[in-house]
């Protein structure tokens, strides 16, 4: 009987792990692999230009840090101008959509490192 009502909770807890990954699932762009998401278009025509859509795919950061790569390709690399509306778009999709992830964080000080 006890082990009956474990293995219940057990079940219960891998529908819920299991819905949340579902909810989690995100599609991607067959060409390029980019996310999916409103403003992907727009990256795409202007962003896959001169190189593969995977630099940006394996890049993340704060909008801060997307800007300073666009500013960066268009003082260096020949990047063009966009007008404010078409760089809001492209902001706002890099920005929701390859945030830094939590994983990327530092690791937590250790012991000794910490204020007493
Ligand atoms: C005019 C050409 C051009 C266009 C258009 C362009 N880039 Fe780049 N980008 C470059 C070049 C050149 C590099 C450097 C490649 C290398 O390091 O070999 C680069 C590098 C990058 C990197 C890697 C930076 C790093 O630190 O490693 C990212 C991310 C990136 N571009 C994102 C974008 C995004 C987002 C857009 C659209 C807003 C874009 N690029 C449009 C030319 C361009």
């Amino acid at each position: 009987m006890k082990l009956m009502k474990k293995t219940f909770v057990a079940f219960g807890l891998l529908a819920l792990l299991s819905s949340f990954s579902f909810a989690d699932e995100k599609q991607y762009d067959k060409e390029t692999g980019l996310i999916v998401d409103s403003g992907m278009e727009v990256v795409k025509t202007n962003c896959t230009v001169c190189h593969s859509a995977k630099f940006i795919t394996l890049q993340r950061g704060n909008r801060q840090t997307w800007l300073d790569m666009i500013r960066w390709m268009q003082e260096t690399q020949g990047l063009w101008e966009f007008d404010p509306k078409t760089e809001k778009i492209i902001l706002d999709y890099l920005e929701k959509n390859y945030a830094p992830s939590e994983s990327s964080r530092r690791p937590n000080l250790s012991k000794d490192l910490l204020p007493k």
